[in-house]
């Protein structure tokens, strides 16, 4: 029986049979006895493959697990073949940027940058490319790409990758969009409880074993415990992102309608360039938003420090709400973010408690 995705994320990967566990157990074990399927644990364990199911049966494909998000995002750009053009928006998460500038600064790819919000512009850049790079909605700024548009368009050969990560496999199946591959960072809305780092790759049978083989020959291997942990955190995504989702949203209302906040970027505000793909690609506008103050970029700094309720720290898709003040980072000044950009991750607080958190933050920041 096909199960929704709400009650695939509860009981799948689970051990069946009277008797057998309800939990698949963390097998702590590095090595197999002889004459069996399996022989080493970097080539495979029972709770990374429990995790693997479940987030493959989401996302209409093979699941292989990392030891972070950037190790599955390692694992994908080492497919390109020497001089191979990767196609990609900036600002993107900075740890994938840093790795397409250091290749390209190697000689090993060449990197088209593009507005990844412009599907033709993206499909014009990408003729004869090895890779298109999608971030979509994208880090920190919330671009959003029209994933079938640019998967129909593109030429054969070109291998379209979507990173996940602002939308979990609940809110986007790329795949069904006609992306070759997904990559999610697990650590953020997976996980969903900031206690781990692991990282998901998601294509067909074939990227599959290439991805485990890479996972195999490079060793960026899950921890049992992490994989455990990630599932645990998977079972409850549902209910976390109603609630992250209807609190994104009322913030991103109230930032909105405060003449102290200069520019929300949220792709549930029906101003935002991306909302009518947003909302037809993805099953809702997720838990992430960035927004400027009006004034100087400082003020962002005030308001991160001001908060009480919610948490000043980086990263993101977790029960706690945080914010950072992200066009601080020399990296994303590199990278085009603006200077004053914080970037806000919903938790699933009380929704008055953060409003009312983030009123007298910006009361510290701005004055009123
Ligand atoms: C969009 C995106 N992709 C990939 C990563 C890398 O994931 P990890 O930190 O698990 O290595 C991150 C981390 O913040 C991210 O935001």
């Amino acid at each position: 029986m096909e199960l929704r995705p709400d009650t695939e994320i509860v009981h799948g990967g689970r051990p069946q049979g009277a008797g057998s566990t309800l939990n698949h157990p963390v097998v702590l074990n590095s090595t197999y006895r002889a004459g069996g399927p399996r022989g080493y644990g970097r080539s495979g364990n029972e709770t990374w493959d429990a995790l693997e199911e479940v987030v493959g049966t989401l996302e209409g494909g093979e699941a292989v697990a990392f030891a972070s998000g950037i190790a599955a995002v390692t694992a994908v750009l080492d497919q390109v073949p020497p001089g191979g053009a990767v196609v990609s928006s900036k600002p993107i998460y900075m740890g994938t940027w840093g790795q397409l500038e250091e290749r390209a600064a190697q000689g090993r790819i060449e990197v088209r940058y593009v507005d990844i919000a412009d599907a033709s512009g993206v499909l014009d850049a990408a003729r004869g490319a090895a890779l298109i790079w999608l971030e979509t909605p994208s880090n920190p700024t919330l671009e959003i790409a029209d994933i079938a548009a640019i998967a129909a368009g593109r030429d054969a050969g070109t291998r379209l990758v979507v990173d996940g990560t602002f939308t979990s496999p609940l809110l986007q199946r790329p795949l069904d969009l006609g992306a070759d591959v997904v990559v999610h960072s697990a650590t953020k809305l997976i996980g969903g409880h900031a206690d781990l780092l692991l990282g998901l790759a998601v294509g067909d049978a074939a990227c599959a074993e290439a991805m485990r083989a890479h996972r195999t020959d490079y060793g960026a291997v899950p921890g049992a415990l992490e994989a455990f942990l990630a599932l645990r955190g998977l079972r409850t995504l549902a209910v976390r992102l109603e609630r992250a989702q209807a609190n994104a949203a009322a913030i991103a209302a109230f930032l909105d309608a405060d003449p102290r906040v200069a520019r929300v970027l949220y792709p549930g505000l029906v101003a935002h360039p991306g909302h009518a793909v947003a909302a037809r690609q993805m099953a809702g506008f997720g838990t992430m938003l960035s927004f400027e103050l009006v004034g100087e970029p400082e003020r962002a700094t005030a308001l991160c420090q001001a908060v009480r309720v919610l948490g000043h720290a980086t990263s993101l898709g977790g029960v706690e709400s945080l914010v950072e003040h992200r066009g601080a980072k020399d990296w994303e000044r590199r990278m085009g973010t603006p200077p004053g950009l914080i970037r806000l991750s919903a938790g699933i607080e009380h929704p008055d408690d953060l409003i009312a958190d983030l009123g007298q933050a910006l009361a510290a920041a701005c004055g009123g």
